[in-house]
């Protein structure tokens, strides 16, 4: 845990940079989703309740290439925050240099206080974690404050080196909340601990089903990546989504689970289909049946999302990542939503994480009544995979 919070910091006065994650999915000119946005809003109402004299706002936005891209810009998500927020903010067109410094002396000046910076990785300096970046981005404010969860298993400048050039640094409240939630999970979960993973891949999840298996009761498996264990088991599987790298250690998951008696579950039902496209004919089949033919496994069967439903109902801990199939064309999303709404249900303690466990959630409009919706992909992964988080390393080492 850092040893820092916003909450032990003297704001008043003070200009604090605070990293956000504002990398929010963005179509044909329009925010699709702002949870990120309305995740950091605590921390930065709090600046401002405290005293703040300015809040210089830092993200990343996307994957541009070290230099400025317009298609990366974040002046439309600067328009968006000034509507959450009811205030103006600034945005300055550059993260570093003058237009930065200017940018925020004219907050003050005009009294609202908040600057939003553009994209991070205008500059390679960002992903270099170079220090000289990372100064320059330190001169503009007095304190640091990370509420960035979804970067901080990324070494890059304005989580890891800045800490070296800008003191106190703490962590925002988003950001605890983050770690006090997942690090619960990992660390004390009340039992029955449930956990649920889906997704396309094997490879991107392998990390957190060891971490977890060993600390869990129960394993559900659902998406294309239960195509590599069911395939693992000789079961067909058409032209479902085989990693067929992943065979071998989808196997020694599922020895080891059997070993020591967690129960390790496959779908025993499955929706499949000729084309992964609305509209699409298709059927439920038995998990095993060979009528799947060529076609390809898209969603988990009502059987299954019965025997999960009630694996799920009386756990005391669950922590679900990855969708149970392609939820976003309404044919197949039966599986994720039928799963959603049994993980709503829990009385227990409820995580989520990764943007498309996510947006299911509200699909199936039941995010209000889930405990906690991390807003880090990679970092969740990483994090419940026991890997280490540059930007908490960061935050403790120099407190
Ligand atoms: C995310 O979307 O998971 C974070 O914003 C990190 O983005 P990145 O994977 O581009 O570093």
């Amino acid at each position: 845990m850092p040893k820092l919070c916003i909450r032990d910091l003297e704001l008043k006065g003070k200009r604090v940079f605070l990293r956000v994650d504002f990398n929010v999915p963005f179509r044909n000119g329009q925010i699709t989703d702002d949870t990120r946005i309305h995740a950091a809003l605590p921390t930065i109402q709090y600046a401002l309740e405290h005293g703040a004299a300015a809040i210089v706002l830092a993200s990343h936005f996307g994957r541009p290439k070290g230099k400025p891209d317009p298609q990366f810009s974040l002046s439309p998500v600067c328009e968006h925050l000034e509507t959450l927020l009811g205030r103006k903010v600034t945005f300055a067109s550059d993260c570093i240099g003058k237009p930065a410094a200017q940018a925020v002396k004219r907050a003050q000046e005009e009294g609202h206080g908040i600057v939003l910076l553009e994209n991070l990785r205008f500059h390679e300096g960002e992903s270099a974690n170079d220090p000289q970046f990372a100064s320059e981005l330190a001169a503009l404010a007095d304190v640091y404050v990370d509420d960035a969860f979804g970067v901080t298993h990324r070494a890059h400048a304005s989580v890891a080196a800045i800490t070296k050039f800008l003191q106190p640094a703490a962590a925002g409240l988003e950001l605890v909340d983050e770690l006090r939630y997942l690090g619960k999970a990992l660390e004390a979960p009340d039992r029955p601990f449930v956990v649920i993973v889906g997704g396309s891949k094997v490879s991107d999840k392998l990390g957190v089903i060891e971490n977890l298996l060993h600390r869990s009761d129960r394993v559900l498996i659902g998406g294309a990546m239960a195509y590599t264990f069911l395939k693992a088991r000789n079961m067909p599987v058409g032209r479902s989504l085989v990693e067929w790298d992943w065979l071998e250690p989808a196997r020694s998951i599922m020895r080891y689970a059997d070993g020591v008696g967690i129960r390790f579950e496959l779908p025993t039902d499955h929706v499949v289909t000729t084309k992964i496209e609305a509209g699409a004919p298709s059927e439920v089949l038995r998990i095993g049946d060979t009528a799947i033919d060529n076609r390809i496994g898209v969603d988990i069967g009502p059987a299954t999302v019965k025997i999960y439903g009630a694996l799920i109902t009386d756990a005391k801990t669950v922590v679900w990542n990855g969708p149970m199939g392609v939820f976003e064309i309404d044919q197949f999303s039966c599986g994720t939503t039928g799963v959603a709404r049994a993980v709503a249900a829990v009385k227990g303690m409820t995580i989520i994480g990764g943007g498309d466990s996510v947006a299911a959630v509200k699909k199936a409009g039941v995010a209000d009544r889930i405990t906690h919706i991390s807003v880090g992909g990679g970092a969740s992964l990483d994090f419940l995979g026991g890997r280490r988080l540059p930007g908490v390393e960061a935050l403790t080492d120099k407190a």
